[in-house]
């Protein structure tokens, strides 16, 4: 299948969206201190006192969480536009949001205001919630069938070259010091204005032309330049096939989803993944790298957390290369393993590290595996799943639930980690380990393989099981369950 420059500078544009979340995800952990001292400055400017370190940590806790309250909103709002405007215009629009953040943040210090830091990390949240939600829906929406796979990791691969670029712009020499800090949070404007250029040369969804419009002409237009052929008969034909069955099941709204029993099993599944990705315990690894690697005697631990982010995005790679070969379902089902061998090797490290001092070195090693295995499935494989699960008339439902199940377990996981660690110490990637092997045993028995199905064809699998709950060796569910004896 051809992969033309029209595909490639619409899928690179969204992704600056996707960019855009990671960067600001990892952004606050390496300017900490900086912005710390910032925090006590203006409470001592104002109130003519030192900053008490239980107001420091509220102050730190909810600059770094309320972005992902932004994101609980900004993903739950996603359906309000991508229907009504169109997924290219959505992106286009959301940018103001970025402009406004970037102007908070970046402004917060010269006033002396760290409201407008708070305020502009939540604005960046709801930009990043939303993109969470267009990017997949609009790369998914445009890209070939074959194709729909690797080109769907791109937005994971977005996601942590964001982080990696924080992470690097974040070193002290860079822009992670007092006087240059504003600019590494208000950097946010570049991307954004990056994006407002390039979208005029993007395509609107075909799917969105054709079965939100009903402007066929137009969406065979787009269609033809996009794949560079003329014959472009089978996509239209297969959108045309879900444009009829949407006159049939009509749209899908968030409590439909819940009540309907053809969508229970999927949506309940699209949630279960959303959740093995974040609590798998990914962010608190990222989070708490710096520390380890300073326990382990590394001389540098930011090195090391940067190094922890090249093979974060080494693997996102690997994964791009080799996910429409191996399947979805075999992709999270070996990353879900490995992490929980890596969280064991973590685990066994850190609480031998008193009498042997080389457990150091295994940490390091545990550290990035669990960061490789998470990239080669619970990493990429949730945000398109979803997509593949739903067919149009549910979808931008199915996208906002998602969205949110993943921000809110975001949340929970930044707000808990601290408080079980100081319970459990050592043993706290224990829970972790059981959280990954709980959502191990989940994919093996519930999840379908979508690789190579289109959209008609795997939900036929769920209504068809719907229909037959009980008849549990029907060839049509056994289809639909994944076929686990010929995956993995
Ligand atoms: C705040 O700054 C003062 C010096 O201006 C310092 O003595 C104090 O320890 C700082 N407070 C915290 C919580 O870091």
């Amino acid at each position: 299948v051809g992969v033309t420059f029209q595909l490639m500078l619409a899928v690179g544009t969204a992704a600056i969206g996707s960019l855009q979340f990671g960067y600001n995800t990892g952004v606050i952990n390496a300017p900490q201190k900086v912005i710390e001292t910032f925090l006590n400055d203006t409470w001592n400017h104002r109130y003519s006192e030192p900053i008490p370190a239980a107001s420091l940590t509220t102050l730190w806790s909810v600059s770094v969480a309320i972005f992902s309250v932004g994101g609980i909103f900004g993903s739950f709002s996603v359906s309000l536009f991508v229907n009504r405007l169109g997924r290219r215009n959505s992106m286009f629009i959301a940018n103001v949001l970025a402009f406004i953040a970037a102007g908070f943040m970046g402004f917060s210090k010269m006033a002396e205001s760290w409201e407008l830091l708070i305020i502009g990390r939540f604005i960046v949240g709801l930009y990043s919630g939303l993109s969470t939600g267009f990017v997949p829906m609009y790369v998914g929406e445009i890209s070939p069938t074959p194709l729909r796979g690797a080109l769907g990791t791109l937005h994971q691969l977005g996601i942590v070259i964001g982080i990696l670029m924080a992470q690097v712009f974040g070193i002290e020499s860079i822009m992670g010091n007092s006087t240059m800090w504003p600019f590494l949070l208000g950097f946010t404007l570049i991307p954004a204005t990056l994006q407002c250029m390039l979208l005029p040369f993007c395509p609107e969804s075909p799917r969105f032309l054709l079965i939100n419009r009903n402007e066929e002409i137009k969406a065979r237009e787009v269609l033809e330049k996009l794949r560079g052929t003329e014959e472009v008969g089978t996509d239209i034909n297969e959108m045309k096939e879900e444009s009829r069955q949407m006159m049939r099941e009509k749209k899908v709204t968030i409590l439909e989803l819940f009540r309907s029993p053809i969508y229970r099993q999927p949506i309940f599944i699209a949630i279960m993944l959303q959740l093995s990705q974040q609590l798998s315990g990914i962010n608190a690894v990222f989070y708490y790298s710096t520390r380890i690697f300073e326990k382990a005697g590394v001389s540098q631990p930011v090195y090391a957390t940067i190094g922890a982010g090249v093979v974060n995005t080494a693997f996102t790679v690997v994964s791009l290369f080799i996910v429409e070969r191996a399947g979805r379902r075999s992709l999270h089902l070996t990353g879900l393993l490995g992490m929980a061998f890596s969280a064991v090797l973590m685990t066994v490290a850190m609480s031998l590290l008193d009498q042997l001092p080389w457990m150091s070195y295994v940490s390091i090693v545990a550290i990035f595996s669990f960061v490789a295995f998470f990239e080669i499935g619970p990493g990429p494989i949730p945000w398109f799943i979803v997509a593949e699960l739903f067919s149009q008339g549910p979808r931008p439902s199915a996208f906002a639930v998602a969205g949110f199940s993943n921000w809110s377990a975001n949340f929970i996981v930044g707000m808990t980690f601290q408080y079980v660690e100081q319970l459990c110490g050592p043993y706290v990637f224990i829970i972790f380990t059981v959280l990954l092997l709980g959502f191990f045993i989940f994919t093996y028995f519930k999840v379908p393989e979508t690789k190579g199905r289109s959209f008609d064809e795997i939900s036929a699998g769920f209504r068809h099981e719907a229909g037959q709950a009980g008849d549990k060796y029907a060839p049509d569910e056994m289809n639909s369950l994944g076929g686990a004896d010929s995956q993995l």
